[in-house]
């Protein structure tokens, strides 16, 4: 570690794991929660959450998460049931939710399914052969599209196939319009079990070039 000014600087080359994990994900926060249904191979559904975790773009829609090993050269059941070209959903995680979600990250043996083992209401996917979570306010159909390696961390890419929301959080169908807020989603915040709710959202306007000459009344200062 060495100082400079005001800041600590970290070199994540040199230092264990356990301290590069506390360092990033202390700051990147609030992480929203993937809480992910899959299939095994016999269709029992798992489940479980994922806090590395985002969407990536919209044309066409890619979500990125990433399932660490369970032990060293042992992949969580999430990544063992998503093989290359594998259905996935991912239900997004409301304040309500979050003691059920949290369940679901207990390392509960393969074989007992965590909805079945949780109590946790399933529905049909729509795209997908994956159910998703009936009380989850909106749930991403997935497929993989690719799973990059780089050292142990594994993304796994999935491109979104549809989406399912709340009918009343949608404002306007035609439109697109989501009530956002109404959604109530959690976000992961740093340290032991930290999460943040999504109610003190703010809004700032895009400024044109045009506007940013002309705001205040003023000429462009820089
Ligand atoms: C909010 C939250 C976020 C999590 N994010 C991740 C993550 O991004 N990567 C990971 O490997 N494990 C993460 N976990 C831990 C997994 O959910 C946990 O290991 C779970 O047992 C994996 O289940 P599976 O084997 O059924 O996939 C997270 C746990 C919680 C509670």
């Amino acid at each position: 570690m060495t100082a400079r000014a005001d800041h600590l600087h970290f070199d994540l080359t040199t230092l264990p794991q356990a301290a590069r994990y506390k360092l990033v994900t202390g700051i990147v926060v609030p992480r929203p929660i993937a809480w992910v249904s899959t299939l095994d191979a016999a269709g029992h559904v798992n489940l479980a959450p994922y806090s590395f975790f985002n969407i990536m773009g919209s044309d066409p829609p890619v979500v990125a998460f990433a399932p660490g090993d369970r032990a060293p050269g042992i992949p969580k059941d999430t990544a063992r049931n998503i093989p290359s070209g594998g259905d996935f959903t991912v239900n997004l995680v409301s304040r309500d939710l979050a003691e059920t979600m949290n369940a679901t990250a207990t390392d509960f043996p393969a074989e007992l399914g965590e909805p079945e083992h949780v109590g946790i209401a399933l529905e049909p996917g729509v795209t997908v052969a994956t159910p998703r979570v009936q009380g989850s306010p909106a749930a991403l159909e997935c497929r993989e599209v690719q799973t990059v390696r780089i050292g142990n961390t594994r993304i796994i890419l999935g491109e979104v196939l549809g989406v399912s929301i709340r009918a009343d959080a949608v404002l306007d169908a035609g439109k697109q319009y989501v009530d956002t807020a109404a959604l109530d989603l959690i976000g992961r915040m740093g340290g032991r079990g930290g999460y943040a709710t999504t109610r003190d959202a703010f809004t700032i306007d895009r400024l044109t070039y045009a506007q940013w000459q002309e705001r205040d009344g003023g000429e462009d200062s820089r």
